[in-house]
């Protein structure tokens, strides 16, 4: 046991030595953070961002293991965090994930600051009382790979410009106010879903959509997509039939006509159809 000592001497410094003498916390990323909080009224959720402590040890963020930048800011469930989305969410320029969730009083549009974070990869502001537009600079955002505004009170359309990004794998905007149609450009007939997207998941459930569903193009990756209460027209298309889908749900739409056979349309029940225009065949009735 001659390595015993050593080991010991070990733990000595790990448990005695290394918290006290390191401050793995970026400086500016710390002094932003205190900023943060300070703009969001000093909330409860962020009792643990002591200016005295290190700030990679505060809840509600995690740093690079390596260069402890702050990698990651996920404040959720807190009612008495009020106001909108601080700019400073901006000067944290390593930042991959950025949640806003169940914030309730958090309020205003989608923080134009956010345009900065060039390393996003996830952003997920959901179930407060945000407002205004999903704004066009998201398409700025060209590491994104999930975006979630869903159940919050956006309104107007989907920018084109979304379209543009490359690595999109998840959408959801359902459950707000969002009007339109699905962006066209470049020719290809709905460009958020094109046949060339990335995209697995895709849920616009829950606003006021209006287009013709037979027109749009899937990506093959889609494997999940919601469209229920909205005012999509048109009728099933049998491309959809080619896709490995492991939900979908068209229900309380406008659609008409019979449903295709094949793939995995008929897996789903009625329910995932129903409450539409005139749809018929299996699940529902048969076409008359
Ligand atoms: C959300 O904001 C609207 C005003 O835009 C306000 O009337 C409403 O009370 C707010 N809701 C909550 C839950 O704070
Ligand atoms: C946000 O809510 C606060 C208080 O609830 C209110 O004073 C402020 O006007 C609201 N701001 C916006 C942009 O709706
Ligand atoms: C985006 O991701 C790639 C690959 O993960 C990375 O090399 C790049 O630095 C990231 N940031 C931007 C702004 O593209
Ligand atoms: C959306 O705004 C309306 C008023 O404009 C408000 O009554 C409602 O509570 C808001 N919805 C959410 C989810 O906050
Ligand atoms: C999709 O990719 C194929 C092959 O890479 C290409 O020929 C086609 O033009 C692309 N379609 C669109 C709409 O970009
Ligand atoms: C589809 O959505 C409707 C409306 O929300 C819901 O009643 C139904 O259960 C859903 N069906 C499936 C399979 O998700």
């Amino acid at each position: 046991m001659k390595i015993y000592p050593a080991f010991l001497s070990f733990l000595f410094i790990t448990i005695f030595i290394s918290p006290s003498v390191s401050d793995h916390c970026n400086a500016q990323d710390k002094k932003v953070l205190l900023k943060i909080k300070k703009a969001l009224g000093n909330p409860y959720l962020l009792a643990s961002w002591d200016p005295k402590t290190d700030c990679c040890d505060w809840y509600c963020l995690e740093c690079h293991p390596n260069t402890h930048r702050v990698v990651s800011l996920t404040l959720f469930s807190d009612d008495r965090l009020t106001g909108q989305i601080p700019p400073e969410v901006g000067d944290l320029p390593y930042l991959e994930t950025l949640l806003f969730r169940h914030l309730p009083n958090l309020n205003g549009t989608i923080q134009p600051a956010i345009a900065k974070l060039k390393n996003l990869k996830m952003l997920r502001l959901s179930w407060t009382n945000l407002s205004g537009p999903v704004p066009n600079f998201l398409s700025q955002l060209k590491n994104l790979t999930y975006l979630d505004l869903s159940f919050n009170n956006l309104s107007g359309s989907i920018p084109s410009s979304l379209s543009t990004l490359p690595n999109l794998e998840d959408l959801h905007l359902d459950r707000n106010k969002l009007t339109g149609t699905i962006p066209e450009s470049f020719g290809d007939p709905s460009v958020l879903f094109g046949p060339n997207k990335t995209t697995f998941e895709i849920d616009l459930s829950r606003n006021v959509f209006q287009f013709d569903l037979s027109k749009v193009q899937f990506p093959k990756s889609l494997a999940r997509l919601d469209l229920n209460h909205n005012k999509i027209t048109g009728s099933i298309p049998a491309g959809l039939t080619d896709l490995e889908l492991q939900f979908m749900n068209v229900s309380y739409n406008r659609l008409c006509g019979q449903i295709p056979v094949g793939g995995r349309l008929q897996s789903f029940d009625y329910s995932t159809y129903f409450h539409n225009r005139c749809l018929c065949g299996a699940p529902l009735d048969t076409c008359k």
